[in-house]
């Protein structure tokens, strides 16, 4: 469980990111959180793992204050929650299966990852994680030789490998084009359906919110503005959160459609 209470995230320039943010959230839900350019939607979710400091209030991330945390805490909290980048953050001059054994760093001795021994078990884990994503057979490939969906895709399965319990994630797709970034926002959601990990994502585009959230939590100047269920947000809704009419770049795209093997030439 994640909570707010009366969140303020002051920037040393004098910006507010965080405006008095109070809110809660359930263990294995998956909110999406949207908001124009500036809204808050990075500072709120990086507030959840410490990577930005609240400046006054109260957060709490499974029952342990990230307020004030130590930097002992911080490390302890940032191995229970993983985090997925636009730019998927890989080394991408090593393999898949490297990567994804990054997301074992926090369980393995500092020793044994020194000389890349991460051992068995760790790497049934890996495999595991990076069949749930579907790219198996990407194991030994290089990560810079992967296409963007690939790579986060790669990101997702070392998040799945951390073991975290929630995981963030600060624009995921919006690097990809249309059909993959539905395929790639597919994949994050069966797997946390399946893993019943809380999943906190932000996303530029409504009709991406609107398909995959089950909570949607709208943003503006640094204040919730909306939060309710993806139902409920329609475009009026959305003209409340963005303080403007909605417009074609608003939306990434019609979902992909999917072809029947029998109907293929
Ligand atoms: N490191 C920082 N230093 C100073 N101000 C910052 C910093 N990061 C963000 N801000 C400011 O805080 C406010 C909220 O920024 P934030 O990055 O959370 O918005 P966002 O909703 O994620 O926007 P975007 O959609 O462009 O990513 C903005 O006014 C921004 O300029
Ligand atoms: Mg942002």
């Amino acid at each position: 469980m994640i909570t707010f209470r009366d969140v303020h995230v002051t920037y040393p320039t004098g910006t507010k990111g965080l405006d008095g943010v109070s809110l809660e959230i359930s263990d294995g839900e998956f909110v999406v959180v949207v908001g124009l350019s500036g809204a808050g939607k990075s500072t709120l979710v990086r507030a959840i793992n410490g990577l930005v400091p609240v400046t006054a209030g109260e957060l709490e991330v499974n029952g342990r204050r990230v307020d004030g945390a130590s930097k002992r805490e911080l490390r302890r909290l940032r191995g229970e929650v993983g985090m997925i980048f636009q730019s998927f953050n890989l080394v991408t001059r090593v393999s898949v299966l490297n990567n994804v054994l990054m997301g074992r760093l926090a369980r393995t001795s500092t020793l044994a990852t020194l000389v890349g021994a991460y051992g068995s078990a760790n790497k049934d884990i890996a495999f595991d994680a990076l069949e749930r994503v579907g790219i198996i057979e990407k194991a030994y490939t290089r990560a810079s030789q992967l296409s963007g969906g690939q790579q986060q895709r790669v990101a997702i399965a070392r998040v799945l490998a951390q073991q975290a319990g929630v995981v963030l994630a600060d624009e995921p797709v919006a690097s990809l084009d249309p059909p993959t970034a539905h395929a790639v926002m597919s994949d994050l959601r069966r797997v946390q359906r399946e893993l019943g990990i809380t999943t906190v994502v932000n996303l530029h585009f409504l009709d991406l919110a609107r398909s995959f959230a089950d909570r949607i939590i709208g943003m503006r100047a640094g204040k919730v503005v909306f939060d309710g269920t993806a139902d409920q947000a329609d475009d009026s809704v959305f003209e409340d959160i963005y303080g403007r009419s909605l417009r074609a770049d608003d939306v990434v795209a019609a979902p992909p459609v999917t072809i029947d093997p029998e109907d293929r030439a």
